[in-house]
């Protein structure tokens, strides 16, 4: 017989606190392949490298934000499935987030400093999101996920030439994003009316202005 462990409310906040600071401070761990397997690492000239890691700092940070709106929305969604949903998705993109730190590691950088902000800033989000409904919930993932895949085509355009290791790993993030934006709105998203993508938008655009920096 197998006992389900019930989980109190102290337990839960716990949980989740772990869990945000795991996400922000922690080394994630991938459970596919990094893309880049054995792309050749090419040296790149030092103005290229710290472009190159300005850029991989914005998507790693990009990826903590993903998952911290996710679990935010996850812990007020109503339906069990769009919880399903919602926490399926802050999982996958913890191999997002695991390739983007060994790649940071790999241009001799690091994770932005301000990750812990971001985490909470975006879990609050997703909770005001999720108190909402469903409905809206599934909204905010299409619109982070088509965000997150436009800026992702950006910098594979921006990346520095030789940097095929890093285009690599944003190549495969690319369709994955895609894919969660197929299936959220397979799952009955609603399209969120203005102001909120452009809201996202601005907020996005901050993000990445403080991450290129550090
Ligand atoms: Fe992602
Ligand atoms: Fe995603």
């Amino acid at each position: 017989m197998t006992a389900t462990r019930q989980f109190s409310p102290l337990d839960r906040l716990i949980i989740e606190f772990q869990h945000a600071l795991g996400t922000s401070l922690g080394q994630a761990h991938a459970e596919r392949p990094n893309p880049a397997g054995d792309v050749p690492e090419l040296a790149l000239a030092d103005p290229d490298r710290r472009h190159a890691a300005g850029l991989m700092r914005i998507n790693h940070t990009g990826e903590v934000c993903a998952q911290a709106l996710y679990l935010g929305q996850a812990a007020v969604a109503r339906d069990d499935s769009t919880r399903r949903h919602l926490q399926h998705a802050a999982q996958e993109e913890t191999d997002h987030l695991a390739w983007c730190g060994d790649r940071l590691a790999e241009l001799d950088s690091r994770p932005s400093v301000f990750n812990p902000l971001w985490y909470a800033g975006s879990y609050a989000i997703g909770v005001a999101a999720g108190l909402r409904g469903d409905g809206w919930n599934l909204g905010f993932v299409v619109e982070t996920e088509r965000q997150v895949e436009a800026h992702l085509e950006e910098h594979l355009q921006t990346l520095p030439p030789g940097d095929e290791r890093s285009r690599a790993i944003l190549r495969t993030m690319k369709a994955d994003e895609a894919r969660h934006a197929d299936a959220a709105e397979q799952a009955g998203a609603r399209v969120l009316p203005q102001p909120i993508p452009t809201l996202m938008a601005l907020s996005s655009r901050l993000m990445k202005a403080v991450a290129y920096r550090g």
